[in-house]
Order: structure tokens, then sequence, then C-alpha cells
């Protein structure tokens, strides 16, 4: 371990200089082009649950050499490199994540920080000349979307995004199938979750506010956002506007990337929301219940548009199915989540879609999508190529999601120009594209 207890001075220092003396550094710390057999040097930023799962999930291809981990709370970063998977003694710890970029033999970074901290870490690891591995929801804004993915451009850089279904053979397959016609025309894709963070998190009633814990760098994790005094509760970023969205951030790109990478769109022409906290306990803000409209203009499914759900309440889900995607068209249904797929023939003598002893129904099941996924990224780290999910089409998954919120929160349905990335006629609603941020991360 190296200089990972960084004091609060040293912090407020690299702070007031860092974020500035990055971008004006004489030239990005980073490597020349890596070959087929070359290891890629690797950096974690946010060693929580996700981000620890993506680091050793990248370490057993072998093709990686954990160079160093930073993260605002000591605790994160000890458990990651005392974590029985990782080479003894050779990688470095930090508290602050510019550190972690300075260093050159670093060529690719993991970003698995709360929703409100994927963007800056991102554009800096860009200007750092780093290639990037962001979770998902990509951003916190539509803006701040755009400015990684100019970043990405500008400079170069390879990014890959956490909606690992892209990588699963079954949800290619799916793909495959609903292009070549298996259902026909499809009108109408239903995504839901139910329960999720609703069902965990918000029965409790929030603990009152305290000290952070020793080594938790509080002011830090924050960032970005708003200050307030420390809260355990307020470490479930998903329940605040501030530093999440909900699930609808959470799992919504995941579900609605299905649905866009399936019917070939990008972008919602109309959404609708409509939620609220009808049973949440706590300080929360986000809704435990939500169900959105979407309509989507035409495709290569539906040469006339279609209409999308998205649903997050408490609930068992039809069948048991907690979570996933189904595609309704003219010749069937076909559902699809991590697990499998199962298509329903329409009955070609009847409207009713009796499925009860039917012989013809299809299924097949779940294939690894989060292994495959990494494994790409780290290939297209070396040949250069767009990753499987790359920073574009993810930002628009994550984009139709917080678009979502947005109208949810205006209490309207508003109209959506995707290629101008702004509201039609809603001058209101095109603020909230953006937002202010706390210095020093108003770099953006
Ligand atoms: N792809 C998936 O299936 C999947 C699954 C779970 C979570 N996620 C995503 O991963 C991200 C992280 O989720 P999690 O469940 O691991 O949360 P977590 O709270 O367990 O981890 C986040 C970590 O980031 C650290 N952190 C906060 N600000 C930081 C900063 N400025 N610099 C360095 N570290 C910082 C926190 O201290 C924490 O350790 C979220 O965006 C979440 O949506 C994706």
């Amino acid at each position: 371990m190296d200089n990972w207890k960084m004091t609060r001075r040293d912090f407020n220092k690299s702070a007031a200089l860092g974020a500035v003396s990055l971008a004006l550094s004489a030239g990005p710390a980073v490597r020349n082009v890596l070959g087929a057999n070359d290891r890629i040097g690797l950096g974690l930023i946010g060693a929580g649950n996700q981000g620890r799962y993506n680091f050793t999930s990248m370490l057993r291809t072998e093709q990686v050499d954990p160079v160093a981990v930073a993260d605002v709370y000591d605790l994160c970063v000890a458990l990651t490199l005392d974590a029985p998977t990782m080479p003894p003694g050779k990688t470095k710890g930090y508290k602050d994540f510019r550190r972690l970029l300075e260093h050159k033999d670093i060529d690719a970074v993991i970003v698995a920080t709360p929703e409100h901290w994927h963007g800056i870490p991102t554009i800096l690891s860009c200007e750092a000349g780093k290639d990037v591995y962001v979770e998902k929801p990509t951003s916190h804004t539509i803006y701040e979307g755009r400015k990684m993915i100019e970043a990405m451009t500008k400079y170069n850089r390879v990014i890959s995004c956490g909606t690992q279904q892209r990588s699963g053979e079954h949800f290619q397959k799916v793909v495959e199938m609903l292009r070549g016609g298996k259902i026909g025309k499809v009108t109408f894709v239903e995504a839901w979750l139910y329960g999720g963070f609703t069902r965990e998190q918000r029965r409790q009633a929030a603990p009152p506010d305290s000290d952070p814990p020793p080594g938790f760098d509080w002011d830090f994790w924050l960032g970005p956002a708003p200050y307030h005094a420390y809260n355990r509760s307020r470490r479930g970023f998903t329940g605040f506007w501030e530093t999440g969205g909900g699930e609808m951030t959470n799992w919504g790109p995941h579900l609605i990337d299905v649905i866009h990478w399936a019917m070939g769109v990008d972008t919602p022409t109309t959404i609708a929301t409509s939620g609220g906290r009808y049973a949440s306990q706590g300080i929360y803000e986000t809704p435990d219940t939500i169900e959105v409209i979407y309509e989507y203009p035409p495709c290569p499914l539906n040469d006339r548009g279609f209409v999308a759900r998205f649903t997050n309440h408490l609930g068992r889900g039809p069948e048991g199915r907690t979570y996933g995607t189904q595609f309704c068209g003219t010749d069937g249904t076909l559902f699809v989540n991590r697990e499998g797929y199962t298509i329903w023939p329409a009955n070609p003598t009847s409207d009713v879609w009796e499925t009860f002893g039917r012989t013809d129904v299809e299924k097949g099941d779940g294939t690894p999508q989060h292994q495959p996924h990494v494994v790409n990224f780290l290939e297209c780290v070396k040949s250069r190529q767009k990753p499987n999910a790359d920073l574009e089409t993810t930002h628009r998954a994550t984009s139709a999601c917080i678009l979502a919120n947005i109208s949810l929160r205006l209490g309207r349905k508003l109209r959506w120009d995707g290629k101008q990335e702004q509201f039609v006629g809603d001058a209101e609603a095109n603020k909230m594209l953006n937002e202010e941020r706390r210095k020093p991360w108003n770099i953006l």
C-alpha cells in the first residue's frame, strides 16, 4: 500500500489544484499502443461492491496488471488490496483518483463510483490518456453524458459501459431473432422491475446524522453534489436526486438498453411518467413506484414506430418474472432477461393468447454476460475497436431514464428532440438537462 491514507489537508490542496492541473498537464500519462500479447495496466476508481467485482473479473482474465486502486473510503481500498485474488504488494492505494491517473503504467480504468461521480473521473481519465470501463448509468445528467462522449472522441479513447447484457449470447440471439421477424411487427415493448431498491431499503426509517466512519472522506464522496451532513442512508445514492435517480436510472439503463438494441432505436420522441413515494420511509427522495410511457419513432422492427413502457414497483411480477423485457409483436410475444428467454407464438386462429398446454412455446437458457463483457472491453483496449456496450449507446439508454425522471418531476408529458438533445418548446425542462456542481468539481 502506498499513500492511500491521505490527510484532509493533502486532499484540500490537491482538490484545489488537481482538476485543473490535469487538464493543463504537458501530455497524457499513457503508454504506447498495446500489442495483442501485452498486459494491460489497470486502475480502479470506486472500490465498492461493483468496482471490486469488475476489478476481480478483469484480473481473472490474466491479461491485466492491477496497478492502483482509489476510493474515498480507506476501508474499500484496503478490502481490495487485501483480497486473496490480488498479487501481493504490487498495487498502490489512493484516496484521490487523480493520483491514480498520474500513473503512466495504467492503460485503462474502471469507474464504479456512485451515479453522480461517473462523468468527472471518466472525462479526466480520457484527458490522462486512459481507456475507461464506466458503470451504468453513464452520467447523472444528459449534458454530462454528452461531455463524456466529447472527451472520448477528442482523446481517442475506448469506453465500455456496464450494460453487460450486450455481451450475453442469448441476448444477442434474441436480438437477431427479433430482427429476423420472429414475432412479426413489434408494436409494444414493456420492461419491468418488481421490488429492487424499493423493497430492500425503503422500509427503514433513516438513522440520525452522524460523523462518517474513520477513514471515510464524506466531503469527497459528495463531490459535485450539494453538501449534506453525513447520514448512512445517503450512501444509498440511488435514493436521492442529487446522487442518483431511483430504480429508473439504476435498473432502467439495463432494461431500456435491450429495447433500444433490439428495436434499432436510440431515443424516444415523447415521455410521460407517473409515480411517487407511496410507501417509503426515511429520507429517500426518489419514487418507490414509477411507470413511464415512451413513444419511439419508426424503426427496423416497425416502420410506424412503437410504444414502450418501463415500470418499477412492489409486487411479484408476471409468472414470477421479477424483471425483464417483453416484446409484443403481430406474430408472438418474446420475453428476455438474464436467466433466459421465452417465445410464445401468436395463436393463428384466435386473438386469445392462451399459453397453457401449448407445445410450441420456445425457451432458451441464460448465458454468461459479465465475464464476456469485461473480456470484450480488454480486447477493445488492444484492438481500438468499439466495445459491445460503447458509450454512445449506453448514454442513449441512460438518457431515456433521465428523461423519464424529468417528466416525473415536472408532472407532464414531454416531447424530445434526440438529435439536438433538447426538449421541444420547454425551457423549464431544458434547464434540467444539466446541474450545478460544487467546487472544485464545476469543471464541465
Ligand atoms: N452493471 C451492473 O450490473 C451493476 C451492478 C451493481 C452496481 N452497478 C453500478 O456500479 C456503480 C457503483 O455501485 P456499487 O453498488 O458498487 O456502490 P458502492 O457504494 O458499493 O460503491 C461505490 C464506491 O465508490 C466510492 N466512491 C465514491 N466517490 C468516490 C470518488 N470520488 N472517488 C473514488 N471512489 C469513490 C465509494 O466510497 C464506494 O466505495 C453504480 O453506478 C451502480 O449503478 C452496476
